[in-house]
């Protein structure tokens, strides 16, 4: 046999070692192509990794998975179904996790009844991608008794979306109610269960039937991988399998390490983000400027006893209502109206050049944030009302330190009213 050419060992070298050390963690696999010893081993993953089939770790391409994403998918499935059966699918961010699972269990003329107070982009998707397919979307008020919803459901509604608590006004719904609802009526239960993660949140034991997580968030927990996951209960998880094949959805294997990374560490920090998010939470309820602190763990809060239920924690995220008082112009055309303008430069001396608290989208990882609120056209079924509303997520920097940077942004707002 004639000596390979140096491209050929350079092509076929360095694949395999015939020792497998055991580290700690799982190697990184990274992959497109699968090969196999036989046509008939190609074909049988090929069934297995098929739409509709989706045997658990079975990959013919790399679309269909690898032993990084596999070990993922395991690991989310069972902490996140917390005894139940259940399977998990990962897709390259929340919002495609939560588009891809509307997308496998809706179909054109069906009907779609979703929480007023979800995650602004899912509303986009709703009223965008789902409604040209032929979709119709009822939105209902976070925190409608469950007879109301039930009086919402028509002949063809197929999937009941919940988020709880609800993004940026965290309205607690009685999830167990209405997934119980949503069950008796052959309808398909989805959560968004981004809040609480899988620390403080028992969806499958609420009944849901489907619970969406952006592993963005605290799964992630730094801040540098985007990743979302659709947990299914058994029965389900043929419809997602497919839809996820169908669309070619599928997550590297640096990403899932990265998130296997930050399961390990998740319940430690969730309980730092708990205390402190509470402990600034006190601290700002106390102030004048502030009418309202919006987190469902405060006794003050419309939530609080159905949160205290069902929850067994909670998280870094909570808003909080600037008093609107302090925004009425002087001497308003008609009436007492809040100046824009004046939200605007007060909102900005709050936010801007903190030295903790950054502005920035997103949340759950270590560093803490501070974001107003836009949720004007977000919202139809339960408007806001209020005032101007300001969103933080409580990193894992010491409360003390974020409390004296929020004691300057309070300072600046002051000083910017009275310009
Ligand atoms: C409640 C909620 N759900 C879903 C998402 C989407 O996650 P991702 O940023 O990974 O798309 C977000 C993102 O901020 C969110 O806040």
């Amino acid at each position: 046999m004639s000596k390979p050419a140096f491209s050929t060992l350079a092509s076929h070298l360095g694949r395999r070692v015939d020792e497998t050390i055991a580290t700690v963690n799982l190697p990184v696999y990274r992959a497109s192509t699968v090969l196999f010893d036989s046509l008939a081993a190609a074909s049988r993953a090929g069934h297995g990794a098929s739409a509709g089939v989706g045997a658990r770790h079975a990959s013919s391409y790399g679309t269909a998975g690898t032993a990084t994403t596999f070990a993922l998918m395991d690991a989310l499935a069972e902490l996140e179904g917390a005894g139940a059966a259940c399977r998990a699918a990962l897709m390259p961010s929340g919002l495609a996790a939560i588009s891809t699972a509307l997308l496998a269990f809706l179909k054109p003329g069906d009907h779609l009844l979703m929480s007023d107070s979800v995650y602004g982009p899912t509303r986009m998707f709703v009223l965008g991608m789902l409604k040209r397919l032929g979709v119709e979307t009822t939105f209902f008020a976070p925190a409608a008794p469950v007879a109301e919803v039930a009086a919402l459901i028509r002949p063809a509604t197929r999937v009941l979306y919940l988020e709880s608590p609800g993004s940026y006004t965290f309205e607690v719904q009685d999830v167990p109610a209405l997934a119980a609802l949503a069950s008796a009526r052959g309808i398909v239960s989805m959560l968004d269960n981004a809040w609480a993660s899988p620390v403080f949140a028992r969806p499958f034991e609420w009944g849901v039937d489907v619970s969406l997580l952006p592993l963005t968030k605290y799964w992630s927990g730094h801040s540098d991988v985007l990743m979302g996951a659709a947990v299914v209960r058994e029965e389900h998880w043929s419809t997602l399998w497919r839809a996820v094949r169908e669309l070619g959805i599928c997550v590297g294997g640096d990403d899932a390490f990265l998130i296997l990374r930050g399961l390990r560490t998740v319940e430690v920090r969730m309980h730092r983000h708990q205390e402190t998010a509470l402990e600034v939470a006190g601290w700002l309820g106390e102030c004048p400027e502030v009418r309202r602190v919006l987190h469902p763990a405060l006794p003050s809060h419309p939530g609080h006893a159905l949160w205290r239920r069902d929850f067994s924690g909670s998280s870094g995220l909570f808003s909080f209502e600037l008093d609107p008082a302090l925004f009425v112009a002087a001497s308003p055309p008609k009436g007492a109206e809040i100046d824009p303008a004046r939200v605007a430069r007060v909102l900005a001396a709050l936010c801007e050049g903190r030295r903790y608290f950054k502005i920035g989208y997103s949340w759950g990882g270590y560093e803490s944030l501070i974001m107003p609120a836009s949720i004007g056209s977000l919202r139809s079924a339960a408007p806001w009302t209020g005032g101007p509303l300001v969103r933080l997520h409580c990193g894992l920097e010491d409360p003390a330190d974020l409390i004296a940077d929020l004691e300057d942004g309070l300072a600046a707002l002051t000083a910017a009213l009275a310009d």
